[in-house]
């Protein structure tokens, strides 16, 4: 992909990953990402806002050259990830008057990190500026999306916020601006399921320091920009804020049945009461879409058989996730089957330490669910359903 103009002087020069599939060797992509770097020419000073995934190193190179970029004087790390700061080695040995300009936390990663040599760093304070002569970058703590050292750049003459990780999507895209908001809508709250959810009360405070900007573009690292920036701003308050709704995710495993039975009569319970179901069978499930699922559920509850004594290990693997990615979540319950003996509840119970949960009387069944256990998953149904309208969450 070729630079393209954002404002006047002012460019994308990043690169389009279209066959990326995985992200820390953890993350499904499904429709790849993209690494944006911009380009900022004052009229004395030239800055390049972030790099790019040290893998596509070249499609930066050739950006700059394109636009016959002599000289760089500035470059700003939002983010000392390597997907943004990868490629810095490479750009400050082709320019090597350049300064880096970071926090002073970013600064020590970028060190430890990348070897970039102390000399090399300017740190900036929150709400510091910068000239480039004709214009002006702000720079804006925003700690905490994902990592500690976290800051937006703020370039006040074109009021575009340079938000790196926060908004982004992985969306290879050849849309420059976001075209299809649905699909944006999705990749961009998969975005924020696994990477910023963790952190979601420090990203209230976040949202509330640029609440008051005048912002035309958002323009983050990852994904199309969006020129209509109240699109994900709104998105994200709701996220972030709102209660969560009346959703059941309901993770499962069966290995012979019995669970799987006792998923389906369950379901169907949980339906005929008006509660909205998410089921994800972890056997065959893209666990990027139970983190989607995760961000509005007022309830989760979890099916297992008994392996081991203890929970299947996919069920394992998606309540450790659950469990690390802290969503709103207020009930959780246990369904499940075992052969001869189980601790499986007493595991998955262990397992959800970080959830400010109500554990709800699990429904644990020795064999095949027989009459009285399809009655047991009723009650289960009839109790979320009371939780659910006690907190006001049915309306
Ligand atoms: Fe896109 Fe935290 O890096």
């Amino acid at each position: 992909m070729k630079p393209r103009k954002l404002k006047e002087h002012v460019y994308w020069v990043g690169a389009v990953d279209w066959d990326r599939r995985l992200f820390d060797e953890l993350i499904p992509l499904p429709d790849g990402t993209s690494y944006n770097a911009y380009l900022v020419k004052g009229s004395e000073k030239t800055a390049l806002i972030d790099t790019v995934d040290p893998t596509m190193a070249n499609a930066l190179i050739d950006n700059l050259n394109q636009l016959d970029v002599k000289n760089i004087d500035l470059v700003i790390a939002n983010h000392a990830e390597q997907d943004h700061s990868g490629t810095l080695p490479q750009i400050l040995k082709l320019h090597p008057n350049a300064r880096v300009v970071a926090t002073p936390k970013c600064k020590n990663l970028l060190m430890d990190l990348l070897l970039i040599p102390e000399n090399k760093i300017i740190t900036v304070e929150d709400g510091e500026t910068l000239s480039l002569g004709d214009k002006t970058l702000e720079f804006i703590y925003a700690p905490w999306v994902h990592w500690p050292e976290t800051m937006l750049t703020y370039l006040r003459e074109d009021r575009i916020l340079f938000t790196c990780d926060l908004f982004g999507s992985h969306l290879a895209t050849s849309d420059f601006y976001v075209t299809d908001e649905a699909t944006v809508y999705e990749a961009a709250k998969r975005y924020y399921a696994e990477i910023m959810m963790p952190f979601r009360t420090v990203i209230q405070k976040n949202l509330e320091k640029v609440k008051d900007l005048q912002i035309d573009v958002i323009a983050p690292s990852h994904g199309p920009l969006y020129d209509k920036p109240e699109f994900i701003l709104e998105a994200y308050r709701d996220w972030v804020y709102a209660p969560p709704k009346n959703i059941v995710v309901l993770p499962y495993v069966s290995m012979h049945g019995s669970t799987e039975e006792m998923v389906k009569h369950f379901v169907g319970a949980l339906v005929e009461r008006g509660i909205t179901v998410k089921q994800f069978n972890l056997a065959k499930t893209d666990i990027g879409k139970l983190a989607i699922a995760l961000v509005d559920a007022a309830t989760i509850v979890i099916g297992s058989p008994t392996v081991l004594v203890g929970p299947h290990p996919n069920v394992v693997y998606a309540v450790y996730l659950a469990n690390a990615l802290r969503p709103k979540l207020k009930f959780a319950s246990i369904i499940g089957s075992y052969g001869w003996g189980s601790r499986m509840v007493e595991r998955i119970t262990e397992m959800l330490s970080n959830l400010k949960v109500e554990l709800l009387d699990p429904v644990v069944v020795k064999g095949f669910p027989k009459e009285e256990d399809f009655r047991a998953l009723d009650r289960l149904a009839d109790e979320i359903l009371d939780k659910h309208k006690e907190h006001n969450l049915t309306d």
